[in-house]
């Protein structure tokens, strides 16, 4: 199997942690005999800095150029006074444009062994398994007109979609509920918003193709209760850019800590995997990042762009495994009775490496 993989790190922890996630990559292409090359690139502050630009055209092209990209985080303070379309967050937004992924998928997956991290109550989280997919492309984010013009102090955003952008990702969520149990919730505030409208009727023409899977509607504010009041009631989660963007951050308090969560973007040219966290510029450098949503998102390249299912669930299992061993990152920490071990964020790639090697060397 041969893979090209490009590595955009960014900013602040972000290449501590695609660090980790590539040196796991590496030993999978070892132990397998597959040729995954990676190259490097800036993006986000990085860039700002030493190109002028968040998304300089040398990272687009090599990009453009590549099977997947893996991307740390991008942000900073010092970049915080800028506008938006000049601010390192403006690097991400082109690159998914340009790549042209719709379909943003965020695992949100209780483990067991965090339940005690999170606020919320043991009995409330266990076995709590939901697959966000988030509309990536349209809504707010990208919607024309957007401005702030100052002389009249108003500033405005457009939320919108058209029928196609809403099916298309429909499908991708409907066709991974068939792999999954079977349930789709579609998120909306279709109580007030036109393209909401739009968007729930565009979701049941698409449901009509998929009959043995069961959906329902939620508006988003009643879902952001929902999610900490019940998810275990929820596998598929279908919703537009900005309330993903939203709901997927909440559900992190589900699995403990944002550090645990990745993602994969499909549908474009070139996927694109990241993990759902910023850059945490208070912590880079430290060694306290917690490199498992990056290294979990290294399993979504494997299952979704190299085809490797096996290499990709024993990079999860490793991941479970290193944790019901009671090692930690100090995010995990936070409630530690136990007093587990507090690795480093190399410490803990080493150790999911270890066991991501242990795991293949058995099964091959
Ligand atoms: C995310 C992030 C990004 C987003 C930012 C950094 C632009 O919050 O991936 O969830 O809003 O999509
Ligand atoms: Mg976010």
């Amino acid at each position: 199997m041969k893979l090209k993989i490009l590595v955009t790190a960014g900013d602040g922890i972000g290449p501590e942690v695609t660090n980790e996630s590539v040196a796991i990559l590496r030993e999978v292409a070892a132990l397998g005999g597959h040729d995954f090359t990676f190259s490097e690139r800036r993006i986000g502050g990085v860039a700002i800095v030493k190109d002028g630009t968040p998304l300089p055209a040398d990272t687009l092209a090599a990009a453009l150029d590549s099977d997947a990209v893996l991307l740390g985080a991008v942000g900073g303070n010092e970049f915080n006074s800028l506008p938006p379309g000049k601010r390192p967050e403006s690097g991400l937004l082109q690159i998914r444009s340009a790549l042209g992924g719709f379909a943003n998928l965020r695992p949100a997956f209780a483990f067991k062994e965090l339940a005690v991290n999170s606020p919320l109550r043991p009995e409330i989280i266990d076995g709590v398994d939901i697959l966000f997919v988030r509309e990536l492309l349209g809504g707010l984010y990208f919607g024309q007109p957007r401005e702030w013009n100052r002389e009249a102090n108003e500033a405005w955003n457009t939320m919108r979609y058209t029928r196609d952008e809403v099916v298309r990702v429909a499908r991708v969520a409907f066709q991974l509920a068939q792999k999954r149990r079977k349930k789709l919730t579609s998120v909306d505030k279709a109580n007030v918003l036109e393209v909401s409208q739009l968007w729930r009727a565009a979701v049941n023409e698409v449901a009509a193709e998929f009959p043995d899977v069961a959906v329902e509607h939620q508006y988003v504010d009643a879902m952001s209760m929902h999610l900490m009041n019940r998810p275990r009631d929820f596998d598929v989660v279908l919703t537009e850019n900005l309330f993903g963007d939203i709901l997927t951050d909440e559900s992190s308090v589900i699995t403990g800590s944002l550090g645990m969560l990745p993602s994969a973007t499909l549908g474009g040219k070139v996927n694109l995997y990241e993990p759902v966290h910023g850059s945490a510029p208070d912590i880079a450098g430290k060694g306290l990042a917690n490199p498992l949503g990056a290294i979990l998102s290294g399993a979504l390249i494997l299952r979704h762009s190299a085809g490797l299912e096996t290499e990709a669930v024993a990079i999860e299992t490793a991941v479970r495994r290193v944790l019901e061993q009671g090692f930690r990152t100090p995010d995990l920490a936070r409630a530690n009775p136990q007093g587990f071990p507090v690795l480093s964020t190399t410490e803990m790639g080493a150790k999911v490496r270890e066991t991501v090697k242990q795991l293949l060397a058995v099964s091959c």
